[in-house]
């Protein structure tokens, strides 16, 4: 499928996967397609060990990394492990009350505490530690670098342009494609409210064009809602150059997910994946379990601020609830395409479904212009 993004990566098709695991990011790059790390979760040390399988792995072809920087932030790095300072006591005791009446059991105190400091010392969302994050990957082959949370800094861009990297940014607004496209990104990913993480209101089908039309001549790539073969030819019809995806590469047996979670994803519908604060302190779309219900619910505390929300819901209970698999509270990021998941496969099973029915959508509209 020849095109400005497959000639700019040198790939056969435009098909461009998000994933925390380095086996989903080999075999998207080894189908056709384009891997790219999420590195967000990952210590340096981590990311590094990823990006040396991922060399190891990937018989030379290109892939990706992506980093979480947003525009404003409080840096993790200098907030010393204190966690009643960190944490109100509202809702450590709204999360604790919530998990013990279900009878999970707690951590012991000081593990509850070695997590939440390593939490803090590894977390990667601020500038300095994407930086240093940026020097880690810069040692590796990459050859594109995606900011999630905003418009990357000058400098990240002139460090991936002088070695020949690629730099892009998500975009879930016009306002903000345009800011990267004035920053020097090459290209943007706009990011339709149906998509698995951190996402606007406004859907795939409006935005897209809309960020097509305001970036003109800067190719664009379509994210959220996308898993099968029509909505990846809705992208290219709407005029994007490709597609992004993420949460299609969770059902596959290279996913990072436990069985329980994939379990749940595969019994979900698409009302399961539900907006909410609950998880990260910003609107993030997860499958719904009984710890969002509680936080969405009434009387429930608002959510602490990023990173806090998070450090609060992984430390004190995320590890927690899959320590004992307690199913009514596991919960992962996931997009509205998880109603058309079903059943387990292979990444290049998906990418092969996908471009399958992308030539059946193609047929289809050559129909109607006979
Ligand atoms: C499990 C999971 C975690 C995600 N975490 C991140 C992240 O750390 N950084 C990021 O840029 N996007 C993240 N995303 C969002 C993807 O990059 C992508 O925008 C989204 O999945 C596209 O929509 P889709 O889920 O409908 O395919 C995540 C998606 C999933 C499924």
């Amino acid at each position: 499928m020849p095109n400005r993004m497959t000639q700019m990566f040198e790939i056969e098709v435009p098909i461009f996967a998000f994933s925390h695991c380095p086996d989903v990011v080999v075999e998207v790059s080894k189908s056709g397609g384009l891997g790219v790390l999420g590195m967000g979760r990952k210590s340096p040390q981590a990311a590094r060990e990823a990006l040396e399988w991922i060399d190891a792995h990937i018989g030379g072809r290109p892939y990706g990394i992506d980093l979480m920087m947003p525009t404003t932030y409080q840096d993790s790095g200098e907030m010393k492990y204190d966690p009643e300072r960190l944490f109100p006591k509202e809702h450590v005791d709204f999360l604790r009350s919530m998990l013990d009446d279900a009878g999970i059991p707690r951590l012991p105190e000081a593990e509850e505490a070695d997590i939440q400091r390593e939490m803090l010392a590894t977390s990667t969302y601020t500038r300095r530690e994407s930086m240093e994050m940026l020097d880690v990957a810069m040692e590796h082959p990459i050859k594109l670098i995606v900011n999630a949370l905003g418009t990357p800094p000058p400098e990240m861009i002139e460090r991936a342009h002088a070695k020949g990297i690629k730099v892009a940014a998500m975009a879930g607004a016009e306002k903000h494609a345009i800011r990267h496209k004035q920053a020097g990104c090459d290209f943007v990913i706009a990011v339709g409210t149906e998509a698995a993480g951190h996402t606007g209101n406004t859907t795939s089908m409006v935005l897209w064009p809309r960020i097509v039309d305001a970036v003109a001549p800067l190719p664009v790539l379509g994210a959220g809602g996308i898993g099968r073969g029509r909505q990846f030819a809705a992208a290219l019809a709407l005029g994007c150059e490709g597609v992004w995806c993420g949460s299609i590469w969770l059902k596959t047996v290279q996913s990072e997910v436990i069985p329980e979670i994939k379990e749940k994803l595969f019994k979900a519908g698409s009302d399961d994946a539900v907006l909410t604060r609950s998880v990260t302190g910003k609107p993030c779309r997860t499958l719904r379990c009984t710890f969002t219900d509680a936080w969405d619910g009434p009387g429930a505390p608002a959510p602490l601020p990023p990173p806090l929300q998070l450090l609060l819901w992984w430390g004190q209970g995320r590890t927690r609830v899959e320590r004992v698999r307690a199913t009514e509270f596991l919960t992962y990021p996931i997009g509205q395409i998880v109603g058309d998941m079903k059943e387990e496969t292979s990444v290049r099973q998906v990418v092969e479904d996908m471009l399958n029915e992308f030539l059946e959508s193609k047929e289809h509209l050559d129909r109607f212009l006979a």
